[in-house]
């Protein structure tokens, strides 16, 4: 089968350091063109990476007829406005998270993708990762006992006004950049949606974007809470507490590449964080796992890993927080 030939829309960090690489050693995939705004960062970035073709714009891209499906890591606000351009011109969109800023941002993608038949993915890698499949199954399995709490943290420290995560008017701020994650997760994991939220907000004064955020969810059986901070020291963990034992994803969403990934599970024995049981993942490139899987989605009709309609109920969460957070109220997704 031919593989399916990406292009890539700018010469982002991601897409150069984690996406990229995986996607050229990917089994389904190959990566024909790049283009960036600054034609001679591009040529570089495609001279270091090996890729042949570089168009000086992002129209050009779009209008190359050898590129099946486009990679569009843009910063936020150009997320909705370049992925509906390439849907236009044909192309499949594999599109970085959040989707858009707004549910309203989803609801577009999926008006798009139902008038011009192409499909449209969140770049939500770790869904795809064998750790977050193994995870899933194992607390669903009653590995863990009853599933009743989860408890998730993910912060980093990036106080740059000119990085885009911090320009609060290309969607920047922490639950957008990073909150994502626990709720893409705990939903996942509970295959369920919360039915109200809760969350606190704190504001930078200056760049006002969301810098610090904690969040309570209500699933049915399920209290799910979490921490997000984007001017705090480094730190990522899920841990999922069932009646008998607590199972916790040690590195959840920055999986490494290069070692394996591993869960632990608690009995509680000690209180001290004995671990009774610890579950190694083969080593594996969740980005690379990730486009085979969009890849395949396209080629063999195998389930898409994120649909639009899953990408939509996440930002459904993610307004709500923002809501709730505003009102001081619970607020329904
Ligand atoms: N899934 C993950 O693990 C993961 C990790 C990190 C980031 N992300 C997502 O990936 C996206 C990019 O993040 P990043 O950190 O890689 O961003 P970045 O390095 O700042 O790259 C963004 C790129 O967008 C292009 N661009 C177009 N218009 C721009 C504008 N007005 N201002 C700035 N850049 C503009 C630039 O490329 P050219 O100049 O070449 O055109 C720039 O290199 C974000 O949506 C982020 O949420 C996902």
């Amino acid at each position: 089968m031919r593989k399916l030939r990406f292009g890539v829309l700018s010469t982002a960090k991601i897409a150069r350091e984690k996406v990229i690489p995986p996607m050229q050693r990917a089994s389904r995939c190959e990566v024909v063109a790049i283009a960036s705004r600054d034609p001679e960062r591009g040529r570089e970035v495609a001279e270091r990476l090996g890729i042949e073709r570089v168009h000086g714009s992002y129209e050009a891209l779009l209008a190359d007829p050898d590129i099946d499906a486009v990679y569009n890591p843009l910063p936020n606000h150009l997320h909705v406005p370049w992925t509906i351009r390439a849907a236009e011109a044909g192309k499949h969109v594999l599109c970085e998270k959040p989707l858009g800023i707004t549910t309203a941002d989803v609801e577009e993608l999926i008006a798009v993708r139902d008038r011009t038949g192409v499909t449209i993915q969140e770049a939500f890698m770790v869904r795809t990762h064998p750790q977050w499949l193994r995870a899933k199954a194992l607390v669903r399995s009653g590995r863990i006992g009853v599933l009743k709490a989860i408890y998730g943290h993910f912060s980093y420290h990036l106080a740059d006004p000119a990085n885009i995560r911090n320009v609060m008017g290309w969607g920047g701020g922490g639950l957008l950049d990073i909150g994502c994650y626990p709720i893409t997760t705990s939903r996942f994991v509970t295959d369920d949606e919360p039915r109200r939220v809760a969350a606190m907000i704190e504001r930078d004064p200056d760049m006002e974007i969301d810098r610090l955020g904690s969040v309570m969810l209500d699933y049915p059986g399920v209290q799910c809470i979490f921490t997000y901070g984007t001017q705090l020291v480094a730190r990522q963990t899920m841990q999922f507490i069932g009646t008998k034992a607590r199972l916790e994803v040690e590195i959840p969403f920055n999986a490494p590449n290069d070692r394996p990934c591993r869960i632990l599970i608690y009995d509680g024995a000690g209180l001290g964080g004995v671990v009774s049981e610890t579950v190694e993942l083969a080593t594996c490139d969740q980005y690379g796992i990730m486009v085979d899987a969009f890849a395949a989605s396209i080629q063999d009709g195998t389930p898409q890993p994120v649909p639009l309609e899953d990408s939509l109920l996440n930002m459904r969460v993610i307004d709500a927080v923002f809501r709730a957070a505003e009102r001081g109220t619970w607020e329904e997704p």
